[in-house]
């Protein structure tokens, strides 16, 4: 039995009210409420990156356990095409030169793919740990339809053997094709999407992925007791899990997984872990020995559909109070105030970068010289 032992969530410290956002911009606020689902969105300071949040989310999973041997930075908001990101976070965090680093891209499934590697890497070396860290920063520009749909957090969790919180079944469904929903050339810090077509990718890559999932593992939808997706915001999940239920009246089935990405925003490779931490965490129902589905789906695309067992030990491993502190004490900006911090965070790859003055986690980019980034833990 192989799976998740534990998640650490982390997002920046501060925030915009989706409210806001849409009164600036002369729209509804109903359509960012209702319309899309969503509250609020984190916003990176220029002081943080993929990086300080992917660090400052694994430094509690990491202290009194065994260091992982293996460490899988999924993202696709890479500070370098050669170095992986990883490499700083094993620095920062003081991990053992043994320990393997990689960074892995597949858009938002990249997490789900190193999870996928992970398991059969487990297998071969049964008392080695992974750490997988999913990281993203969503950029799409000031005044794009997909400005509402941002967000930025990291989701660091432990894969091993006898895992305390899910283990993970085999059998899963896959679905692969060439489209350009979404994308991000080499020279851009922002993706351009095909928005409307981007979500009927995913419900075609959910329906294939659910029909060869059913096909292997021979389970109906009632086989399972909750449901996570991939969130860009929480309507899409809401939208997907209609799909799939053939519109029989189950939103209590999904609803707790959608919490904190209603108030954080997309976190791109880190939103299912931001959903499925949400729902354990949430769930009053004690959800042991319980199967949970999930989707995952990265444009471009890749999406597979797979499932886990809740175990009896769960709700000892939850860090549901250290991730509601964070996410209530984010301090909250103006309109103009995201914007400057937008604006500056478009400098984060330029060869000389000094962050102005904000808040940050554990660790924070302490400024960029000859293209050399520095990072240093808050003293
Ligand atoms: N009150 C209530 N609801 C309202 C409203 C109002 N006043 N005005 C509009 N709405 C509703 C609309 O009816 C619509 O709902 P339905 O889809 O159920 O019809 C919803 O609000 C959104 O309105 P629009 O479709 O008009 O919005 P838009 O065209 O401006 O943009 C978007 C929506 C396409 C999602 C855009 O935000 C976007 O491009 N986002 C980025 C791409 C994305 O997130 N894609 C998701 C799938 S791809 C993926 O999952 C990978 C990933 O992470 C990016």
């Amino acid at each position: 039995m192989i799976g998740i032992d534990a998640i650490s969530l982390y997002t920046p410290r501060y925030m915009l009210k989706l409210e806001e956002l849409a009164k600036s911009r002369g729209i509804d606020p109903a359509k960012y409420t209702v319309g899309l689902g969503q509250f609020a969105m984190s916003i990176m300071p220029p002081a943080e990156d993929i990086v300080t949040m992917a660090a400052s989310a694994a430094l509690p999973l990491i202290k009194d356990r065994k260091p992982p041997s293996l460490l899988l930075f999924a993202t696709e908001s890479g500070v370098d095409h050669s170095k992986a990101a990883g490499i700083w976070v094993h620095k920062l965090l003081n991990l053992p030169s043994s320990c393997r680093v990689l960074e892995i891209k597949q858009a938002c499934y990249s997490a789900t793919g190193a999870l996928q590697l992970a398991i059969p890497y487990v297998k071969a070396n049964p008392t080695e740990e992974v750490l997988i860290i999913a990281s993203d920063n969503a950029r799409y520009g000031i005044g794009t339809a997909g400005e509402p749909t941002q967000g930025c957090g990291a989701a660091a969790f432990i894969v091993k053997a006898n895992p305390h919180l899910i283990a993970i079944e085999e059998g899963s469904g896959l679905f692969t094709d060439h489209v350009m929903d979404f994308w991000r050339p080499n020279h851009l810090d922002t993706a351009l999407v095909d928005g409307k077509y981007s979500a009927r990718i995913y419900l075609t890559a959910l329906e294939a992925c659910w029909k060869e999932y059913a096909a292997k593992t021979g389970r109906s939808f009632e086989d399972h007791a909750r449901f996570c997706y991939h969130l860009p915001f929480s309507k899409m999940a809401e939208k997907a899990h209609e799909r799939l239920s053939k519109h029989a009246n189950t939103h209590d089935l999904v609803a707790h997984s959608l919490l904190y990405t209603k108030e954080i925003g997309n976190s791109y490779s880190a939103s299912l872990y931001f959903g499925l931490a949400s729902l354990l965490e949430n769930d009053k129902e004690d959800l042991s020995n319980k199967r949970i589905g999930l989707f995952s789906y990265g444009s471009g695309c890749v999406a597979e559909f797979f499932s886990g067992i809740v175990q009896p030990s769960y709700r000892k491993t939850l860090r549901q109070d250290a991730h509601q502190t964070l996410f209530s004490a984010r301090k909250e900006i103006s309109c103009p105030e995201y914007e400057a911090y937008f604006r500056e965070c478009g400098n984060q790859n330029k060869e000389e970068f000094d962050p102005s003055e904000c808040q940050t986690g554990a660790f924070r980019l302490a400024g960029i010289q000859k293209y050399i980034r520095d990072y240093q833990p808050l003293a």
